[in-house]
């Protein structure tokens, strides 16, 4: 019985010490996927060979932005134009404000999330170089 306590303590430490990166990597993860399957068709994702669209400024360069704001920008990037054109996040009940010119993107609030993880993991990556 003892011992079988002592391994739920260690299972315990263990994963108290573990679950929160383990967590974190998914998230960059899945921020990636959620990058290159909406954002790819206008931003270039790094990695990804696309060309973007030519005004659409790429993630590298908004990661690796002088200017504080990049990461206020990331995280309410559906509210800066052109974007609410487009996305639409699931929490929030407002339909787009235009008529969608292209196909539409359809986020929930933990999907913003994923992608925080993802370019802040992209702008740890790329500050290193
Ligand atoms: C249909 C094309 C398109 C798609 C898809 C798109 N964007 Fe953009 N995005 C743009 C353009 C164009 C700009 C530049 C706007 C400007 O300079 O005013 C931009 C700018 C941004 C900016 C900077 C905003 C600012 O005001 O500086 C962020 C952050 C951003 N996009 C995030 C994203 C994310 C995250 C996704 C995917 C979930 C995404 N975008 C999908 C076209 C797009």
């Amino acid at each position: 019985m003892r011992a079988y306590k002592a391994y739920c303590l260690a299972a315990c430490l263990w994963a108290a010490a573990n679950l929160p990166s383990a967590l974190h990597a998914a998230g960059v993860k899945a921020g990636h996927s959620l990058a290159v399957e909406h954002c790819r068709r206008c931003h270039v994702i790094p990695g990804e060979s696309n060309m973007g669209i030519g005004s659409t400024p790429s993630f590298k360069i908004m990661v690796q932005s002088p200017a504080k704001d990049w990461r206020d920008k990331f995280e309410a990037f559906f509210s800066l134009p052109p974007h609410p054109n487009f996305v639409r996040i699931k929490e929030f009940r407002a339909p787009p404000k235009a008529p969608a010119v292209v196909a539409p993107i359809v986020l929930g609030l933990n999907d913003v999330e994923d992608l925080m993880a993802y370019v802040d993991d992209l702008a740890r990556q790329l500050r290193k170089q």
